[in-house]
């Protein structure tokens, strides 16, 4: 096999990073933008050792779960992968792609349940960080999602996955920002003022707080009245915040935020709780299908234990704590982020909760320090999963179960399977839909200790 050889192809699934896949003459061979069951003519573009990549030159044969995507901007933007595929057989997928993780990571003979849809599948997306540059000849500001694979930005106008409201926020941000004087940024010399826009939205106030990451490290007088601009011309405004950022690095959001005008938060409604959510706190993108992981959590407990005593690990907010505190004794809650700690004793106040402890530090160190065992332990690490130490320490403080949600299949496979060989066992894992038309899919696995 060479570059540039072309072969009719038949492909057989999707991997864990969106490619189709299929096999030439026993060699693996990644297609994007590929369905399985489609039969394609593919031309190879790139030869590794293990593994080609190849382009599609021609789909000879479409696979019947092909659908025409509802962006017209799917082909050329990086950020709806799966959006030309039915949307049941994407759940299908995520499903397979959970199963591929926990029988070839985890080495686990256990049936993956089907995913549960998201409630939303269009304009469900309430967190949009849109890069930002500028053209090389006017200097208007470009905004958008990068195209896949590059730091190339797709200007876009409109996205059917995030609310109608922050298209018209970004057009205007898009459209004022030269006149401010603002200049967009340039990655290659590292030169310009703005970096991303960032907008939260709340499904149930329907306010935006918009935050401008900026390549500096104090705010200016520009940057002042182009905030109170875009705040005076939208009522779905609450606030405007401004985030410093000057460093080399693809890190989207900097240490330090501060409102420039109005509020520096929104409210969201999760299951019957009310949440503040700020600038730079954790808080999943799709709220109508975060409530069905949340539901699913707190039904668990509620048909398992009575009363529990429930660790919340990597809490973000507290999200989970809350929603279970009134079905628990109490919620012991560790999260490393200053500015979420701070914003969850406000949310506890405000809901009148009053058996949730919030530990600011990392979780391994808090983990290895405590002494109370735990009914059950929730785990909701980043992508990257949790330390060894940390699941040693969830291991040895949990009396009965460890609720671990992830948002990443291979890091879990590959925790469940520290987990397993110290003597636990995992009872079920269920996907759901978070991330619709991404390859991305959330995942609640329940381990038996
Ligand atoms: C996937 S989020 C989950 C947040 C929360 N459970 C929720 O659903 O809203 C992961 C959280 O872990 C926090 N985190 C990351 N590393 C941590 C660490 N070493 N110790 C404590 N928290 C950490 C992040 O700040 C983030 O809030």
């Amino acid at each position: 096999m060479k570059i540039n050889d072309e072969y009719i192809v038949r492909i057989d699934k999707i991997t864990n990073l969106g490619a189709g896949m299929c096999k030439v003459n026993d060699f693996v061979v990644f297609v994007e933008n590929s369905c399985p069951e489609d039969k394609l003519k593919i031309k190879i573009t790139k030869l590794n050792k293990n593994y080609a990549n190849a382009e599609i030159v021609e789909i000879v044969e479409p696979s019947k779960y092909r659908v025409s995507p509802f962006c017209p901007m799917q082909k050329v933007c990086g950020a709806c992968q799966l959006q030309f595929i039915d949307y049941d057989y994407q759940l299908k997928i995520k499903q397979e792609i959970t199963q591929d993780a926990i029988r070839t990571i985890a080495g686990l003979n256990l049936e993956v349940k089907p995913t549960i849809p998201s409630p939303e599948i269009k304009n469900y997306r309430c967190k949009i960080q849109y890069p930002v540059s500028r053209t090389k000849k006017s200097a208007r500001i470009l905004a958008g999602y990068y195209k896949p694979k590059s730091h190339e930005i797709v200007n876009l106008k409109y996205c059917p996955i995030q609310p109608e409201v922050c298209d018209r926020i970004v057009e205007f941000v898009r459209d004022k920002a030269f006149d401010y004087g603002i200049q967009g940024f340039i990655e290659k010399n590292h030169s310009g003022d703005l970096r991303h826009v960032v907008i939260r939205h709340s499904k149930l106030t329907g306010e935006n707080l918009v935050v401008l990451v900026v390549n500096a490290t104090k705010t200016f007088d520009r940057l002042n009245d182009f905030a109170k601009a875009i705040f005076e011309e939208f009522s779905e405004i609450s606030g405007v915040c401004v985030n410093f950022n000057s460093k080399k690095t693809n890190v989207i959001l900097g240490k330090k935020t501060e409102c420039l005008i109005g509020k520096d938060f929104i409210e969201e409604k999760l299951v019957d709780k009310i949440f503040k959510i700020g600038a730079d706190t954790f808080f999943q993108v799709n709220p109508k299908s975060a409530e069905n992981i949340f539901r699913y959590v707190k039904n668990y407990l509620i048909d398992n234990f009575n009363n529990p005593q429930v660790l919340d690990a990597y809490a973000g907010i507290t999200a989970f704590g809350i929603v279970v505190s009134d079905i628990c004794k109490n919620v012991v809650s560790v999260e490393e982020n200053n500015s979420s700690c701070l914003l969850a004793r406000n949310i506890i106040k405000s809901n009148k909760i009053k058996n949730i402890e919030i530990h600011n530090t990392d979780a391994t160190k808090f983990l290895a320090e405590e002494m109370r065992e735990f009914d059950a332990v929730i785990l909701d690490p980043p992508r990257k999963g949790c330390t060894e130490k940390s699941l040693d320490e969830a291991f040895r403080l949990s009396k009965n179960t460890i609720i671990y949600v992830s948002c990443n299949p291979a890091t879990l496979a590959r925790d469940l399977k520290y987990l397993v060989k110290k003597g636990a066992i995992v009872e079920s894992v269920q996907p759901f839909d978070m991330f619709c038309h991404t390859y991305h899919v959330e995942n609640v696995a329940i381990i038996k200790i």
